[in-house]
């Protein structure tokens, strides 16, 4: 049997199949607004495992099967046998007897990459600790709704080096933007995905200073200083406080330069009301990609 397309990290697809999906994604989005249904999903279940809370993740993705004529299961974790210590790769297995593709929102990402070793059916990734490459696809389709080709331009990102940063260093090489990184010591991004876009053409600068990352950027963004489930290493806000976003940030960037959050937002702490609410936020479109994206993302998964 062939090895189903998984979708678990920007940078275990090609970059041109995630053109296509992006490509895909915008025509779908066309069509929708335009009134036309298709239903290529007909027939079809994806089952959603959360191991975290989510708003977008799961109701873009719900709405999305929806539309694309298909059905979901909306599971945690716990309601779950794995919850009682069935193995990740039995439940694989039996849930790949059942539904035509499995999304999964969890910690470690060995977890999500046991679900791909076992399950018969697509695994998306919807989030884990190390990445979110979903949010990515949402953010580049964004960008490029409002400003055009992305390649070469320059993101700036300033805060946490989580999990959005991980899949922001691998969209930076498969996408071939530039990538400027401000985060406080202690708080860098895992080495390998500073590697691994550097080994694959990404052109990125780590600096300490929020100011010199965001120095002539054409898209400015942030996420929250303390991620679902690292509140053990929460830091104290004076360590995060020089790298928010707030207007006097988003002077340094060019006059039309973007802002993005993936959300949720943390209001006062990494991004002040005037910049997320101001002119040259996108955050809401962002949200609302994810729903387009995720359906161009499904489509490549299960062939549609
Ligand atoms: N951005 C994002 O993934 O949001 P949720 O946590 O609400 O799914
Ligand atoms: N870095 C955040 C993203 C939330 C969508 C988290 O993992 O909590």
């Amino acid at each position: 049997m062939s090895r189903p397309r998984h979708f678990t990290d920007l940078s275990k697809v090609s970059a041109t199949d995630l053109r296509a999906m992006l490509d895909d994604a915008v025509a779908r989005k066309g069509r929708l607004k335009a009134g036309e249904r298709s239903q290529p999903l007909d027939g079809k279940v994806l089952a959603m495992i959360f191991d975290k809370p989510s708003t977008r993740t799961r109701i873009s993705f719900d709405v999305g099967m929806r539309q694309l004529g298909g059905e979901t299961i909306m599971l945690t974790g716990t309601e779950m046998q794995l919850g009682r210590s069935e193995s990740i790769a039995d439940t694989a297995k039996v849930l790949s007897r059942y539904v035509d593709a499995i999304m999964i929102r969890t910690t470690a990402h060995e977890r999500l990459l046991e679900l791909t070793e076992h399950a018969t059916v697509p695994v998306i990734n919807g989030l884990t600790d190390d990445t979110h490459p979903c949010q990515l696809m949402a953010d580049v389709m964004t960008y490029e709704e409002h400003r055009g080709p992305v390649k070469g331009k320059t993101f700036a990102w300033t805060g946490d080096g989580n999990n959005v940063l991980h899949s922001l260093l691998e969209a930076s090489a498969r996408f071939s933007f530039n990538l400027n990184v401000a985060v406080p010591e202690g708080s860098e991004p895992a080495e390998k995905f500073i590697d691994w876009s550097k080994r694959n053409g990404g052109a990125i600068s780590f600096t300490r200073s929020a100011e010199e990352a965001v120095t002539g950027a054409d898209c400015v963004v942030t996420d929250c200083w303390v991620s679902m489930g690292q509140e053990h290493r929460a830091r104290g806000h004076n360590v995060f406080l020089p790298y928010q976003v707030n207007a006097a940030l988003m002077k340094y960037a060019k006059p039309d330069a973007l802002f993005m959050h993936c959300l949720p937002a943390h209001r006062g702490e990494e991004v002040t009301d005037e910049v997320i609410d101001g002119p040259n936020s996108v955050v809401f479109d962002e949200a609302e990609n994810r729903l387009h994206a995720q359906k161009a993302v499904l489509a490549w998964c299960l062939g549609a």
